[in-house]
């Protein structure tokens, strides 16, 4: 299945790093001085901002000296988040995407982290790093995207060594949700197979990982969703100017079928924990 769309989206995605720098400029930043906080409020890409990074490190075990793969990293906001805490761990933040993964590298120099993030770009449905090489695999709000799940759960399984952890947060099918409202979240949005929690416990056996810890997210993910919405439609002359208006529009319109969706409680959203071995 095709993974194009999901780059073309990220290519005109209003969070990106022209962006961010832009909007740091006007706040009379010096671009020359930045530290990691400066892009916090504007580099997470997922629900909850700093708080579920932090949470998802610490339900998954992360500790200060171990190997992290960040899969499908954006432009690096958690890894850099998390490299500061832990400074003796090792970060790859792995994305589809070039203009993002040249994004996270800009960043990261701007921040003094390039050592510690190493940046890399491929599809997380098959990966050029070794067996059993990783301590902790995470990811957030970007498995909705990839057409094979069980793929993305087989590689975080098979670079992980024997007791490693995976832990991943993700959109959830709920039991209302129609072959209709699947095809608005694909064709606007490019979330593809989206799973039902069920649907992923029976992945996860395949895949050989053990479930350690399955948090409903769904309820906290509607405020924030509803929040982000609103957030996305204040950002509207900046990213009109950056992406053009019938780019804005069109995804404008595919956000708020999709936080409806939510609203509606057709999807939810679930934090998952995996141990390999
Ligand atoms: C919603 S963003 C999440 C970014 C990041 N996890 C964060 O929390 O800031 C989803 C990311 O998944 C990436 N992505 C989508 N499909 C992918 C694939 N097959 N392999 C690697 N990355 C992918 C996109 O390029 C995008 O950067």
């Amino acid at each position: 299945m095709s993974i194009q769309g999901s780059n073309a989206l990220y290519d005109r995605h209003p969070i990106n790093a022209e962006q961010i720098l832009g909007t740091l400029r006007e706040a009379g930043k010096d671009l020359a001085h930045l530290v990691p906080a400066d892009l916090r409020p504007h580099d997470q890409d997922h629900y909850g901002g700093e708080a579920a990074v932090l949470a998802l490190a610490e339900a998954v075990g992360l500790k200060d000296g171990d190997r992290v793969i960040d899969i499908c990293a954006g432009v690096g906001g958690p890894s850099r988040l998390l490299a500061e805490r832990f400074p003796a761990a090792r970060f790859i933040a792995f994305d589809l995407n070039g203009g993002r993964c040249r994004g996270a590298q800009r960043l990261n120099r701007l921040v003094g982290l390039q050592d510690a993030i190493h940046v890399v770009q491929g599809d997380a449905q098959s990966t050029p790093f070794a067996d059993e090489c990783l301590d902790v695999a995470m990811s957030q709000e970007a498995f909705l995207h990839i057409p094979d799940k069980l793929a993305v759960l087989s590689e975080a399984a098979r670079m992980l060594r024997i007791g490693g952890q995976l832990g991943f947060t993700d959109l959830v099918a709920g039991p209302g949700l129609t072959a209709q409202d699947r095809e608005a979240l694909e064709t606007g949005m490019e979330m593809r197979t989206l799973q039902s929690v069920d649907g992923y416990r029976a992945m996860f056996r395949t895949a050989d990982l053990t479930l350690v810890r399955h948090d409903d997210l769904g309820s906290v993910w509607v405020e924030i969703l509803t929040e982000r919405l609103e957030m996305y439609r204040a950002m509207n002359a900046a990213t009109r100017q950056t992406l053009g208006d019938g780019v804005h529009e069109r995804y404008m319109d595919a956000y708020e079928t999709f936080v409806g969706l939510v609203q509606a409680g057709r999807l939810g959203g679930g934090r998952f924990i995996l141990r390999k071995g």
